[in-house]
């Protein structure tokens, strides 16, 4: 199950999503927002992030106009690991090397055509593991400072 949200930047994207979503096999849960009216990012990538930070969700897909509002507030929550992600190969590394749980999409920045393959690439590359878990564990542990 993924959990989606977006602002209104976003929303079209989102709503892009869901049927993209279904095609490949997967569902999802829409935390909205559910229309283009103007609304804060915050709000939507809390509800979202908090879903994954709990383990309700293993894996998020946030939409804004940069993906970097979004990022920052999901990169707040306990044992997330949100990227922004802009080109296929970054999608890739983002998973194989830090196991990102939530992709971050600007709708102002990246074409659809290009969202789909980022997407697609996300959700079917695995994390590496190995050497790159030992760094995943220095991420989350402040007192190894
Ligand atoms: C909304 O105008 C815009 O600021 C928001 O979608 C996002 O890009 C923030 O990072």
């Amino acid at each position: 199950m993924i959990a989606l949200g977006a602002d209104h930047a976003g929303f079209e994207y989102k709503e892009n999503i869901k049927p993209l979503l279904t095609s490949l096999g997967y569902e999802f849960m829409d935390f909205g927002t559910h229309s283009t009216e103007s609304v804060d990012y915050p709000d939507f990538a809390h509800k979202v992030a908090s879903g994954v930070s709990s383990g309700k969700f293993s894996t998020a897909i946030l939409v804004c106009g940069t993906g970097i509002g979004m990022c920052i507030v999901a990169n707040k929550h306990e044992n997330v690991r949100a990227a922004v992600v802009e080109s296929i190969d970054a999608a890739k590394y983002t998973r194989l090397h830090n196991n990102a749980n939530i992709l971050c999409i600007g709708s102002r920045i990246i074409p659809w055509e290009r969202t789909i393959e980022i997407i697609k690439t996300f959700l079917t590359t695995e994390f590496e593991g190995g050497r790159h878990q030992k760094r995943l564990d220095k991420i989350h542990t402040l007192t190894s400072l």
